[in-house]
């Protein structure tokens, strides 16, 4: 053993003698003195070997990432470091011990290392030697630790659910998992214990919780990856309003114990046709304004080709009023913005800067006086302010605006970037009409409750129910979402008709969801919230590799283990599987 980590050493423990174990973070031979600073998960301590000191010889050997064993006296160093905790001591060496050697490493072990990402996740074992990442997966830690405390507190029972499964429809391509025993059929990874939690509450549980890795099979981005991880809890017995206090409760209890920050509760509520109509997005950042208006009642007459056909598409007409901005920005960065805008289906940009109480923009001279003064009116700008505005499709025009007011927010600084504003979206609708595929979708997922005042209209009018369902919204982020959900079979399958699941198909895949809730199941609801992006939140990152202790590429693979990799024919035979091309054999 040792007798300390190597951050706990301090002035008062001058005179001491210790025993530390750790790698060489580095090695400074100044000739007759020689230091090393030895490295261990807590922190560095500065090993000393003065010039009388016979085991400077051995030092000649060592090299960056050696693991030693040092015994020595705590002394005060002659120059102090304030940048380290260690930094009053060092330790003048007695005794040395090669526990092993290292070859040279690919990258420097050190948090400003200038190795290339794909580099670090090869070797994601030394990576995961740099103390930024130390601290990611302790607070990973703690915040897993703060949850199962609170939830325990609070009577719920930890669960496990099968990884091997039949679908859950979470909205993502499963991953699949071909069975030996029964040849041509599959197992799919869970997209979340979704089911599972609700049979429990037809089993009577009426508290469950886990924290349940998830497999989805989707475009990955910088807060998504294909597995990832839950905080699943499910409630019997229960309405909305005692999951939302819950969640509340346990938010409140993670930053207070984990960061020590005390939140307000319970959280505001925002309606999703709110959310949608005043920040474009379902996952407003609401820590600052910079709201969108619709001005397009202003040009329903207009003459400008661009407007008047986005209205005759049915299309609509947004402006963003981006106050005492117009003298900041010059052509150029008004045509980055277009660009922005673009990124997210725009085919244009039309900006105005406000002066003397004017219009001035280079699409001024098509509109009419009473236009110019309806956009100044509905957008209450004034001298010195910049509008921007997006004719197009309504969700075009949403997610550019949005885009561009998330951009316009930060680059203006325009909120305090420690501000947790949690925010909870409500009333989702039940389902929306997607024009391509012709058909409706859950905007949650299936099994999810209706209003009760809704109840009858499911099947007449999809688009006009609401549903019992929420998101939890942080910082422009989704942190968890859930919903009370079908507790009678008749509703479930009236959801399956709307979404065109017909009968066979509801029988074959959720029949034995529709038997359980033929007997007796309470009226249940809950939520799972991503734990990932809680750890992304906390620890100030927007990379959700840094806080997965081994996480895979943009584009799911593992490049410490080269998975996916291919198998051989035997086992493929095994399986009754037959090899096909692969996409360069095509
Ligand atoms: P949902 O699909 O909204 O709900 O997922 C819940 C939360 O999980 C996180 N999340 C992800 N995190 C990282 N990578 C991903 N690929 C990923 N996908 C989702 C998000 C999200 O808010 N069964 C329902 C919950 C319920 O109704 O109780 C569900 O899975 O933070
Ligand atoms: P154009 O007619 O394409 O030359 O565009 C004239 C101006 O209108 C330019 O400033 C474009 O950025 C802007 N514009 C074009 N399409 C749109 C649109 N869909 N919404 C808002 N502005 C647009």
């Amino acid at each position: 053993m040792y007798t300390h980590h190597n951050n706990a050493l301090r002035a008062e423990d001058i005179g001491k003698t210790v025993k530390l174990k750790g790698f060489v973070a580095k090695k400074r031979d100044l000739g007759n003195l020689v230091f090393i600073d030895l490295r261990d998960q807590e922190g560095i301590t500065q090993l000393a070997f003065y010039k009388d000191n016979d085991l400077r010889s051995i030092t000649t050997g060592i090299k960056n990432e050696y693991v030693l064993e040092a015994e020595g006296v705590v002394r005060e160093r002659s120059s102090k470091n304030p940048d380290l905790e260690t930094g009053d001591i060092e330790v003048d060496v007695t005794s040395l011990r090669v526990l092993n050697t290292a070859k040279q490493t690919p990258m420097l072990i050190q948090d400003d290392t200038d190795a290339l990402e794909d580099t670090r996740l090869k070797y994601r074992y030394l990576d995961l030697r740099r103390p930024y990442l130390k601290k990611m997966m302790k607070l990973r830690h703690d915040i897993t630790a703060a949850t199962r405390e609170f939830l325990n507190k609070e009577n719920f029972l930890e669960f496990e659910t099968p990884i091997l499964t039949k679908s859950t429809p979470e909205g993502a391509r499963d991953y699949i998992v071909p069975s030996r025993i029964h040849k041509q059929s599959f197992y799919a990874l869970p997209q979340s214990p979704q089911l599972f939690k609700q049979l429990l509450m037809v089993s009577g549980f009426e508290r469950y919780y886990q924290i349940a890795r998830c497999f989805r099979d989707e475009d990955l981005r910088s807060d998504r990856q294909p597995e990832f991880t839950q905080i699943d809890i499910e409630m019997g017995f229960i309405d909305q309003e005692a999951v939302l206090d819950i969640s509340e409760r346990l938010m409140a209890h993670i930053l207070k114990t984990v960061k020590g920050v005390e939140i307000k509760t319970p959280f505001p509520r925002l309606d999703y046709h709110e959310a949608l109509r005043d920040y474009g997005t379902d996952k407003p950042d609401t820590r600052f304004g910079l709201k969108l208006k619709d001005v397009g009642g202003v040009f329903e007459k207009t003459g400008f080709k661009v407007f008047q056909n986005a209205l005759e598409n049915g299309g609509s007409i947004q402006a963003i009023n981006v106050k005492k901005a117009a003298d900041e920005y010059s052509r150029k960065e008004l045509d980055r913005f277009e660009q922005e805008a673009k990124k997210y289906g725009a085919k244009g940009l039309a900006h105005f800067k406000i002066e003397e109480g004017a219009l001035k923009s280079p699409i001024a001279k098509f509109l009419s006086e009473e236009e110019a003064q309806g956009l100044l009116d509905k957008t209450n700008a004034q001298d010195g302010d910049l509008l921007l505005v997006v004719a197009d499709k309504p969700s075009v025009v949403r997610a550019a605006l949005a885009h561009l007011r998330n951009l316009l927010g930060k680059e203006r600084n325009l909120y305090d970037q420690d501000a947790y504003d949690f925010t909870w979206v409500v009333n989702w609708p039940m389902f929306e009409y997607d024009e391509e595929d012709g058909r409706y979708y859950s905007l949650h997922h299936p099994f999810t409750r209706t209003r009760d005042e809704d109840k009858s209209r499911i099947r007449e009018a999809p688009c006009e129910v609401l549903a019992y369902g929420y998101d939890l919204v942080v910082k422009g982020q989704e942190l968890g979402g859930g919903s009370m959900r079908i507790h009678e079979g008749s509703m479930q399958e009236a959801v399956f008709d709307v979404l065109g699941i017909d009968a066979k198909k509801q029988r074959e895949r959720f029949g034995f969801l529709l038997d359980a809730l033929a007997y007796g199941t309470p009226p249940h609801g809950g939520i799972a919230f991503g734990l990932d992006r809680i750890v992304m939140i906390l620890g100030g990152t927007d990379n959700i590799r840094d806080v997965i202790a081994f996480p895979k590429t943009a584009s799911a693979h593992c490049l410490l283990t080269d998975a996916p990799s291919a198998v051989d024919d035997a086992q493929l035979d095994e399986l009754g599987l037959k090899r096909g091309k692969t996409d360069d054999e095509k």
